[in-house]
């Protein structure tokens, strides 16, 4: 172990220009010591989430995502929250001991249709974790009161002058801010990058996990930056998004030794092993899709996405199958970070 890993082993911290160092390093030896300190702080246990994408209709514009608004092409739907439930319901059937329910900046879900959805699933005796973009202060203390556990949102980059290109119409401090509003509601907290994103530097990537430390986040996604034609930043693919990716998320597991890190699904578009390579550097979660094909091709975040046509009951097998064979077990627990 050199230098530098050997003291983010030790001390789960690091300067900006040895993250710098790290990232411009092959990764192999990064990838091991993530693995190792991984294997210490959370075991060996992976905790599956089950993924309900509810509905790709959003307001917002984001430069590099299939849903803003603009994308005429992209063929629009909305669950009913009965149906939302159902899906929860067969999730739970499944196994999984957290679900995940995603969305674009829909404004048909009120925060009291929500906060009805949230109540109602927590019936089942689990977890639950929300997805659905900026809200107000009081809206995620409503989600965390009617029984919502945690909430995702990426920052996505902290190169401030980026975000703003990325984003038109919102505003880099807001975010920031929604973070720390969700953090003081009580919910897990949960944020994260892309990489690769045009003009974005290594430099910024180190910021981004400095940024994660500071939060104290409980949870950090990351995933490689995928063209998507219908967009402006429509192009090819960088394949070496998929290394920085890797190597950003085993740099957030030196630093944040104990939080929960997904093996993301975009990793798995650009790599045909993306999560076990993931699984292998790192990362402690698996977010599988439970909802039917039709629903599943039509969120078009980004293009090639994996298992479209696969039926949720075979992800949940396959996944699992991966999962043993790399000497790892699927977890039964509802996974919350705990602090080490
Ligand atoms: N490629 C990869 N990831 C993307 N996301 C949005 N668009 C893309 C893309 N083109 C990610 C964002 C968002 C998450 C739900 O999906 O980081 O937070
Ligand atoms: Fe969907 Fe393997 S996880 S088919």
């Amino acid at each position: 172990m050199n230098n530098i890993l050997k003291k983010a082993y030790t001390e789960h911290n690091l300067s900006k220009s040895e993250i710098i160092t790290l990232l411009n390093s092959d990764g192999k030896e990064l990838y091991k010591t993530a693995d190792k300190v991984r294997q210490e702080f959370v075991g060996d246990g992976v905790h599956l989430r089950g993924l309900i994408e509810f509905s790709n209709i959003c307001k917002r514009e984001c430069k590099y995502c299939g849903l803003r608004a603009p994308n005429k092409n992209a063929d629009r739907y909305r669950l009913k929250p009965d149906e939302i439930i159902e899906y929860a319901k067969k999730g739970v059937e499944l196994g999984y001991k957290t679900i995940v329910l995603q969305s674009g900046e829909d404004s048909f879900y009120t925060t009291e249709k929500l906060c009805n959805i949230i109540s109602e699933i927590k019936k089942f005796d689990i977890a639950l974790t929300l997805s659905i973009g900026e809200k107000t202060k009081e809206e995620y203390q409503a989600f965390k009161d009617a029984g919502a556990d945690r909430y995702l949102l990426r920052i996505e980059t902290t190169n401030k002058t980026l975000y703003q290109k990325m984003h038109p119409n919102m505003n880099y401090e807001n975010r920031k801010q929604c973070l720390y509003n969700i953090k003081d509601s009580g919910l897990e907290v949960g944020s994260g990058s892309l990489v690769g994103l045009p003009e974005q530097t290594v430099e910024d990537l180190a910021d981004d996990i400095l940024f994660f430390k500071e939060l104290d986040a409980d949870m950090i996604g990351i995933g490689p930056f995928i063209p998507h034609p219908d967009t402006p930043l429509s192009g090819k693919l960088n394949k070496e998004n998929f290394d920085f990716a890797l190597k950003m998320m085993a740099i957030v597991r030196l630093l944040l030794p104990d939080i929960n890190i997904p093996a993301t699904t975009a990793m798995e578009t650009i790599n045909p092993m993306g999560r076990i390579i993931a699984l292998n550097s790192g990362a402690n979660v698996v977010m599988p899709n439970i909802l039917d094909s039709e629903y599943k091709i039509k969120y078009e975040i980004y293009p090639n996405k994996i298992c479209l046509n696969e039926h949720s009951g075979k992800c949940r097998n396959c996944i699992e199958g991966k999962i043993k064979s790399i000497g790892r077990f699927v977890s039964d627990t509802k996974g919350f970070h705990k602090r080490v």
